[in-house]
This record gives C-alpha cells, structure tokens and sequence, in this order.
C-alpha cells in the first residue's frame, strides 16, 4: 500500500493533540512533518506541545517546524479561555525532550513541496492558514506542486465560535484564509456545521479511557477538560473534536457529505470579519473552490478514531 504523504499544520490545542495521534496511529498516512503556527496559543507553547504529543504516540523521530508567530496584518488571538494556559490542559504529560528542528516551517513547506512529485503532498491545516499564506507568498511556485489541502475551519450553518459571524481559525488569520481560499489548489473544509457534531459524549469518553494506554487516557483527559467550555456555551453534551475531522477524512471520506461550493471571506468588515461566505445554495455564479462539508456519521468517526488510538503506546 503506497502511504498519502501529508504536512500537519497545527496549534496544539486539545482537539489538534487528538488530530495528530489518529495520523501517527494510521497506516495509511506517511507524516512528512509538523509545522507548527501560533493559534489557540502562541507558538513557544504550540511548538513544545506538538513535540509533547509526538513523544506520547512513540514518535520522537518526527520533524517539528515552528513557523509564523503572528497573523499575516493582525495582532494575535489566542483561546486560553478553551484550552486553557497551556494549550493542552487536563493530562498531566511530561515535558518533551525531543528536539525543534532550526528550520522555520515555511522554509520546510517550501523545500517538501519542491522536492516531491507534484500532487504527492497533502496539506493538513488544524489553525490558522498563517504558515501556508506566507509559504505562498515566498514561492508560489509551490502552490500548483499541492495534491490538496483539507483544513479545519469556517462555518456556515453554525455561523462562528470566536465572533457571532467566524470560526476561529479563519478569524485569527482571515487575510492568509483568503489567499489560501484563492490559491487554485483543491480544497476541503471541515466546518463548524461538521466538527458540532463530532461531539465525545460520556460513552465515547470512557470508551478512550478504557483503552488504558497512554494516548487513550490522555484523550479521554484532554476531551475531558475541553468539554466544559462547549458545554457551557452551547449546552452540548461533549466537547466538539473539531480537528480530528480532518485526519479522519483522509482515512475514511465516505463518513462525511457536503457540497463543492464558493467560498470566499470576509477580511473587510469589522462585524463579520472572518466570515467564511458559502454558496452553499448556488445563488451566485462565482466559481466553486472549496469541497464544504455539511454532515458526517459521527458514530462511525469515533469507531475509527477509538480504533486508531488503541494501537499507540
Ligand atoms: C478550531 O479552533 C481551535 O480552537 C481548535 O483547535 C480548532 O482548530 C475550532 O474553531
Ligand atoms: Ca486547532
């Protein structure tokens, strides 16, 4: 079996955490590297809980990048008040000893993309787009050199978490989701009208728990402390595992539904800044770029993704 070689761009973030173990934990998945952005938290401490959760999954061998610090033209925002101070509260997790590779991650982005078969290198992108616009930016050469980038973010339906109008990750950074919306490359988002119903119910829970490893303990912790906020705010009964999604899709696509649609976003408005503009009606005729999921079988996701952790350490 040939394995999909993939790029994880990620601000670990509890959900991220969960994201990279069902890659690390999956055959058919060749993980080039992580590229770490500043999200969720800033990057001192999303770069460290990458390698943290490297070294949970056994793989202390893996590459990790720290990239961009700040959004392409705006000041950072952060989400503490989910993830907590450190960006993966709950587990109490040893402080990582393996390395961060020197190279900055857009210079790793560059490089990979250049030096493979054009198409062969999947983008997985669980924050903001900050490290892929600026890559972009450097050596557009590499952009038509993407297979595909499937990315956590936006909203339609749901509408916003951060903003009554945005999801998170296309308002911390919604210039760099803009040139990444534009960039020509095949695209899938898992929205928030997705990951909303990705949500770790008290059986699911103690379902991780019950591995008794160390990633499925850990998991069952992370969910843990990451539900209060959703369940406080939205009433619902578990914490949205909103990044995972997108692993999950490379695996598995026939377990989500949606629609290849416009999407554009709103960089302009103070109101609805980060708004991700779907068509998914067709009531323009701008051109379809984004694959948006609507739906996914949220039992057969989490059978997967139980699955998957058992066979980590
Ligand atoms: C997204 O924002 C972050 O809080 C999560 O890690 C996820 O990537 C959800 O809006
Ligand atoms: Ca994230």
């Amino acid at each position: 079996m040939e394995k999909q070689k993939i790029i994880i761009d990620t601000d670990p973030g509890q959900d991220d955490a969960v994201a990279i173990l069902l890659a690390l934990a999956s055959p058919e998945l060749e993980v080039l590297g992580l590229t770490t952005v500043a999200g969720n938290v800033p990057l001192n401490l999303t770069q460290k809980n990458a390698r943290i959760i490297c070294e949970l999954a056994g793989r202390a061998d893996l590459p990790v990048f720290a990239g961009c610090d700040q959004p392409l033209r705006r000041n950072l925002v952060t989400a503490e008040h989910v993830h907590g101070r450190t960006g993966l509260d709950g587990p109490s997790l040893p402080d990582p000893t393996m390395p961060l590779d020197p190279r900055h991650a857009v210079a790793f982005l560059i490089e990979t993309l250049r030096a493979a078969p054009p198409g062969q290198v999947t983008l997985c992108t669980l924050g903001p787009l900050t490290n892929l616009a600026t890559a972009f930016g450097e050596a557009p050469d590499i952009i038509p050199r993407i297979g595909q980038i499937i990315a956590m973010g936006g909203a339609y339906f749901e509408v916003g978490n951060i903003t009554p109008a945005a999801e998170f990750n296309i308002y911390v950074d919604p210039e760099a989701a803009d040139i990444v919306v534009r960039s020509g490359v095949p695209l899938t988002f898992m929205p928030l009208d997705v990951t909303h119903k990705a949500l770790v119910t008290a059986p699911r829970n103690a379902a991780f728990r019950a591995l008794g490893n160390g990633a499925g303990v850990a998991t069952a912790e992370m969910t843990d402390f990451f539900e209060r906020f959703d369940r406080a705010k939205y009433g619902s009964d578990g914490a949205p595992l909103h990044d995972p999604t997108v692993i999950a899709y490379l695996l598995k696509p026939e377990l989500f539904s949606g629609r290849h649609v416009n999407v554009a976003v709103e960089t302009r408005s103070d109101l609805t800044l980060g708004m991700t503009v779907a068509d998914w009606w067709g009531v323009t005729n701008r051109a379809p770029n984004v694959t948006f999921m609507g739906d996914l079988d949220a039992d057969g996701f989490f059978a997967l993704l139980t699955e998957r952790l058992a066979r980590l350490p």
